[in-house]
């Protein structure tokens, strides 16, 4: 059944798929306790929960909560919805699993925090407003063994997210790459990125990577 999407919550797209590819090769016990952050529509939440994983899924807009606890109804799975910051509602949990499609488009300074649907993908000058959030915050709410897997762009440089989990005692690679063609964001802000030195001149795709990361047993 195709989620429901209401207007000013990120659809699923590429991102979302590849992060999909990533979750159905891992395997994640019946009853893990997987988190889903930056849920969306919950269309990577009620793939989890489809496994037998108890799943709590957090996101900043109420539009994308409403939207995961209708898409889970509809599923007919459970999904445990939260609204807040990142990983503010989810403090003193433990979980097994961490999923995260974060904002990670590079945004020109002038535009100032990021609001309404641009929240979805707007993360700042360089794209790590929230990806450096999560690469110092999630570990710890990681059980031991526990698995981090995050999707971002190229354009917001994936080895200093490796670098950031690494010096967190994470065991952390790119384990998924998918090259593809500019959305509407990026063909708007392709002079600036260019300006900026993030995308290449001779580069007229972008690259989407998953980084797998690990806390040790
Ligand atoms: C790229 S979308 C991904 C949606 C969904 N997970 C998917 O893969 O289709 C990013 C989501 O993160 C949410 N978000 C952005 N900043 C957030 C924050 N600080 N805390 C929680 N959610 C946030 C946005 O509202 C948006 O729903």
């Amino acid at each position: 059944m195709k989620s429901l999407v209401p207007p000013g919550v990120y659809a699923p797209q590429e991102d979302t798929a590849l992060l999909a590819g990533a979750l159905l090769e891992e395997p994640v016990p019946r009853g893990a306790d997987v988190l889903d952050v930056g849920t969306g529509s919950g269309a990577l939440a009620v793939a989890a929960a489809r496994r037998g994983s108890r799943v709590t899924a957090v996101d900043v807009s109420w539009r994308a909560v409403c939207a995961t606890r209708l898409n889970a109804l509809r599923a007919g799975v459970p999904v445990r919805v939260r609204h807040g910051n990142l990983f503010d509602p989810v403090r003193g949990r433990m979980f097994d699993l961490i999923l995260a499609n974060p904002p990670y488009v590079p945004a020109p300074a002038g535009r100032g925090l990021p609001r309404g649907p641009a929240r979805a993908w707007d993360a700042g000058d360089d794209g790590r407003l929230v990806l450096d959030r999560i690469c110092r915050e999630a570990p710890a709410l990681l059980r031991p063994g526990g698995v981090l897997l995050l999707v971002q762009s190229a354009l917001s440089d994936p080895e200093l997210t490796l670098g950031g989990l690494r010096t967190a005692g994470m065991k952390a690679a790119v384990t998924r790459r998918r090259r593809i063609a500019f959305g509407p964001v990026l063909r708007d802000r392709e002079p600036w990125l260019r300006q900026r030195g993030l995308l290449p001149a001779a580069e007229n795709e972008e690259e989407l990577v998953v980084v797998r990361a690990e806390l040790p047993v």
